[in-house]
């Protein structure tokens, strides 16, 4: 096999390594077509069915009905989607709740208010945004057209525990925890998220919406921003982006393999606690982050004693091939992403690495 670092990235992030092997023995000559499946027509059978499977594999993931809910895979990454929520389902006479916690509900923030009338009903940011809400902690409006959320905070490190109490339509930005975990997804309108952390390579995002929703979106809007008409034509009202839909699909297919989200929900557990015990047992070398109650199970942020020994852990890993351990540029500090596809044997690296680390440091 060749040489596979420990991949820590927070995305694209590390794709499992069999979907990988699978993808390049088919690359050349997709099931006897004699070309690749980047090659052939999006109208082709051969195609048409990689982008239903990918569709229906999905829903037997995420355990939802494809009558009820609708799965359009769509272009532009997710920050696309900040901008389309709200563009199809806000009108002249209705508002929209945000839960703020953090860079990336901050951004879609920023973009409804281009589009209408946007609340924050919370806002973690006094607390330099290391929590996400407990239900007691704010109410949502049932007057407002919708609340939207971010389920893990890919920046900070913080994650909702429990879908959040909603008294109106609830939408969420899943890209960074997305089939890391089951999900009740009758709770919500409209789910979204890119691909490049746990579903595949960037370059697609899918959005489940719930089939009355199309309704909301109006004639108006430009045909491939317009979530009816795009669910109308099968997600195909221009070329797809048919690599990434397919490597979702292999993807979707291998979890399915390996029992479906509530045992990649256990190792993620497992994987996660393995970090975060490490953490409590180092007498305040390793800084965690996020609040107890709000630690993610994907993304663990911590800080060391001083931004040089954060340096210097960063060239020390890399020497040890454990890669992309650097936190975001906005907030510094260290970030492991831990993702589906970070196998066991690369956190227990880590762990054997960190330990080290206080040993000759601490
Ligand atoms: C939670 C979350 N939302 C949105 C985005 C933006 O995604 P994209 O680059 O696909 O627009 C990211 C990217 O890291 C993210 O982590």
């Amino acid at each position: 096999m060749s040489y596979r670092a420990h991949n820590f990235s927070a995305g694209p992030a590390a794709l499992p390594l069999n979907v990988l092997e699978e993808a390049k023995a088919e690359l050349t000559n997709f099931q006897e077509t004699g070309m690749s499946i980047m090659e052939m027509s999006h109208r082709s059978k051969d195609y048409e069915q990689v982008q239903q499977d990918a569709t229906e594999n999905m829903a037997q993931l995420l355990d939802f009905d494809l009558k009820e809910y609708s799965v359009l895979w769509m272009g532009g990454g997710a920050r696309t989607q900040f901008a389309l929520v709200p563009m199809n389902l806000l009108d002249g006479d209705s508002f929209a709740e945000y839960i703020d916690t953090g860079a990336w509900s901050s951004y879609a923030i920023k973009e409804a208010k281009k589009v209408g009338d946007t609340r924050v009903a919370y806002s973690s940011e006094d607390a330099g945004h290391n929590h996400v809400p407990q239900n007691d902690t704010f109410k949502s409006d049932a007057n407002a057209k919708y609340l939207h959320y971010t389920s893990n905070n890919t920046i900070f490190g913080t994650q909702f525990q429990d879908i959040p109490e909603s008294n109106s339509t609830l939408i969420c930005d899943m890209s960074s925890d997305i089939l890391s975990r089951p999900m009740n997804v009758s709770k919500f309108g409209v789910i979204y998220a890119g691909a490049q952390k746990n579903m595949g390579p960037a370059g697609v995002t899918m959005v489940i919406i719930r089939k009355d929703l199309l309704e909301c979106s109006s004639e108006n809007l430009p045909e491939v921003m317009n979530y009816a008409k795009v669910s109308a034509k099968g997600s195909m009202l221009n070329t797809p982006p048919v690599f990434p839909i397919y490597m979702v699909g292999l993807v979707a297919k291998h979890l399915l393999k390996l029992g479906g989200l509530e045992v990649m929900e256990k190792t993620n557990q497992r994987k996660a606690a393995h970090l975060y015990t490490l953490f409590a047992d180092s007498n305040g070398f390793y800084k965690g982050h996020a609040r107890h109650d709000s630690r993610s199970n994907m993304n663990v942020t911590f800080r060391l004693p001083s931004e040089n020994l954060e340096k210097q852990f960063i060239a020390e890993a890399a020497k040890a091939q454990l890669l992309g351990l650097k936190g975001h540029r906005s907030v510094g500090g260290l970030r492991a992403s831990i993702y589906n596809a970070v196998p066991e044997e690369s956190v227990n690296a880590l762990v054997e690495f960190m330990l080290n680390f206080q040993k000759n440091n601490g």
